[in-house]
């Protein structure tokens, strides 16, 4: 059995109490919910921008007539989140503007070293849902989270327009989920 010292020794070794890990804020750090959300939402707006200008090469490089219109279907939508989100901000009094999303520029990182690694066709189709998914995935977390932020801080207006743009990530990810059992596995399986 441990005495008490040990006891002590070993809490003081676990990292949520070592003083040395914890971050010091940047000057810019928010200072509240209300300014963490806003920080929040232009990430994402950074994130729709830039997915608005990489989708069309994900389209040029699909084979599949349906992953391409479904490619293309996605463009426009997300056209459309960009809008819905200025129209957030307006709601908010905040100005839009972006800010750089690093996770979603790594899954476009990675999206573009698919296209590389891999010969047109059947299994490039697979590889452009498979990283099309994980962008998905990533939006359905980030709005998720948006809702709960604006429910909390009592900005119902915003909470619903960001729900809609939550239930169209989950539509395009259900769309993506038919085409690649639908068409590209069976292909790729042959
Ligand atoms: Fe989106
Ligand atoms: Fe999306």
């Amino acid at each position: 059995m441990k005495n008490p010292e040990e006891i002590k020794q070993e809490k003081s070794a676990s990292p949520s109490k070592n003083n040395d890990l914890m971050v010091q804020p940047a000057t810019d750090a928010a200072l509240d919910l209300r300014a963490f959300f806003v920080d929040c939402l232009k990430d994402i707006y950074w994130a729709e921008n830039a997915l608005v200008g990489a989708l069309p090469k994900m389209a040029a490089n699909a084979t599949a007539p349906s992953l391409g219109s479904a490619i293309e279907a996605h463009l426009a939508m997300t056209k459309n989140q960009v809008v819905r989100l200025e129209s957030v901000f307006e709601l908010l009094g905040e100005k839009a503007e972006g800010k750089k999303c690093e996770a979603l520029a790594g899954l476009l990182k990675e999206g573009d070293s698919i296209l590389e690694e891999t010969m047109p066709g059947a299994v490039r189709d697979a590889g452009i849902i498979a990283a099309s998914q994980k962008i998905e995935h990533y939006e359905i977390a980030t709005y998720g989270t948006l809702v709960a932020f604006a429910k909390t801080l009592g900005e119902n207006d915003a909470a619903k327009l960001l729900a809609q743009t939550l239930a169209e990530e989950k539509e395009s990810d259900c769309i993506l989920n038919e085409v690649a059992l639908n068409a590209v596995n069976i292909i790729a399986a042959e």
